[in-house]
C-alpha cells in the first residue's frame, strides 16, 4: 500500500471514492475552492491509499486550536475517512489513519480528533485504534407551550455583516468552557466563500434592534434549534421563546447540546434533556506525554465543561 496526496492521485478517483463510502463527494473545483480558503486543511488537502494503482482509502487531515484544561493547543482532526466499501476490514483505513496521525506528528501535534456517529461501523475501528469518546451529545424536546414572543426581541436571517458579531457572542457564550471553543474569527467567511447559502440556516436574535446571540434552524430536518449562543440569562430565555413562539402545534427540537451550562439552561425552560445521542466526538493521543485516560478531563468531558457547536462539525 502506498499513500499518496490529493495531487498526486486523480481527482475524479478521488471523487469516486467518497461517492461510494459517502453517498456524496466533492469534485476538483469544490476541493480548490476550499483548499484556497479554509486554513484548517493541510498543504496536502487530503491522503489516499493506493493499491496496484487503485485508490482504496482517503482521510483528510486537519489542524485547528482548542481549549484543553492545559491551555489553548493546536490538535489534529481527521476529516472524510473513508474506503472502498470491496475492501472493508483489510486495514486500509487503519494503515492510512497511521499515516496521517504521523504527519500530525511530524507537527508536533500530540492529540488527534474526529467526529462521528455511535451507530457506524468507524466507530468500532476508531475505538479499536485507541480513540476515546470525549463527551455525551446530548438533545433535547419539549411540546410546545405556546410561549408568547418576549417584547422587544426580534429573530432574523444572519447576514454576512453580521458575522463579526456571532464570533464575538460565541467567544463570551463559551468563555468558561473547554474544548471547541477556539474557532478561527473567519471559520464562516471561509465556509461562506464555498457554500454561499450557508447562513440561511442561522438566525441572529434582536434585543432592541441590537444583536445579543444567534442560534441556528434546521426547521425542514425536524431541529428547532442548535447553537444556541446568546450570553444573556434573559436574552437566552428570549430566543427559545421565539423559537417556540413560531411552533404553535408539537415538539420542540434542540440538538447537540454538550456543555453543563446549556443542559441547564434548557432544563430551566421546561425540556428535557436527555443522551448520549450517537453524534459523538473522539482523540487520540499521539504521544506517552498524554495518557489516553486523560483526554476526557483534559476536553472537559468529565467536568461538563466540554463544547462543540455544529459550526464546529467536522
Ligand atoms: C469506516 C470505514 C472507513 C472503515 O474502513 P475499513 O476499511 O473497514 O477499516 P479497516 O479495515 O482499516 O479496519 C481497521 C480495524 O478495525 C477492525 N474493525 C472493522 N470493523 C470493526 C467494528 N465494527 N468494530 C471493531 N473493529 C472493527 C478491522 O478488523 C481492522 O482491524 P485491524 O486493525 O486489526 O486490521 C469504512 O467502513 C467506510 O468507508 N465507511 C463509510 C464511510 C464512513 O462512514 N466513514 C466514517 C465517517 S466518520
Amino acid at each position: 500500500m502506498r499513500v499518496r496526496t490529493y495531487d498526486e492521485i486523480h481527482p475524479d478517483d478521488s471523487f469516486r471514492l467518497s461517492f461510494l463510502a459517502f453517498g456524496e463527494a466533492w469534485d476538483e473545483a469544490k476541493v480548490r475552492r476550499v483548499r484556497s480558503s479554509d486554513r484548517r486543511y493541510l498543504e496536502e488537502f487530503a491522503l489516499y491509499a493506493e493499491e496496484r494503482g487503485r485508490v482504496l482509502a482517503q482521510v483528510v487531515p486537519l489542524r485547528f486550536r482548542v481549549r484543553l484544561r492545559s491551555g489553548v493547543e493546536e490538535v489534529g482532526g481527521l476529516a472524510g475517512v473513508c474506503s472502498h466499501p470491496a475492501v472493508w476490514g483489510r486495514g486500509y483505513a487503519r494503515r492510512l489513519m497511521d499515516a496521517a496521525h504521523d504527519r500530525f506528528r511530524a507537527l508536533d501535534l500530540r492529540i488527534s480528533t474526529l467526529t462521528t456517529s455511535r451507530n457506524i461501523r468507524g466507530y468500532g475501528v476508531y475505538a479499536k485504534m485507541g480513540y476515546v469518546d470525549l463527551a455525551p451529545f446530548r438533545a433535547a424536546v419539549r411540546r410546545s407551550s405556546r410561549r408568547r414572543a418576549p417584547y422587544g426581541y426580534r429573530l432574523r436571517t444572519a447576514t454576512k455583516t453580521d458575522v463579526p458579531r456571532m464570533h464575538d457572542l460565541y467567544r463570551k457564550h463559551t468563555r468558561n468552557m473547554l474544548g471547541w471553543t477556539e474557532r478561527p474569527a473567519e471559520l464562516l467567511q471561509w465556509v461562506l466563500r464555498e457554500n454561499r447559502d450557508y447562513l440561511s440556516k442561522y438566525r441572529v436574535l434582536l434585543r432592541q434592534g441590537k444583536v445579543v446571540g444567534y442560534l441556528r434552524t434546521r426547521p425542514d430536518e425536524g431541529m428547532t434549534m442548535e447553537e444556541v449562543v446568546v450570553p444573556g440569562p434573559r436574552d437566552f430565555r428570549a430566543a427559545v421563546a421565539l423559537m417556540e413562539s413560531r411552533h404553535r402545534r408539537g415538539m420542540v427540537t434542540v440538538n447537540w447540546i454538550t456543555a453543563a451550562d446549556d443542559v441547564t439552561r434548557f432544563r430551566s425552560l421546561g425540556y428535557s434533556v436527555d443522551g448520549p445521542i450517537p453524534d459523538a466526538t473522539m482523540a487520540l493521543s499521539l504521544t506517552k506525554e498524554v495518557r489516553a485516560t486523560d483526554l476526557r478531563r483534559l476536553f472537559g468531558g468529565t467536568s461538563g465543561r466540554f463544547v462543540q457547536y455544529p459550526t464546529d462539525d467536522f
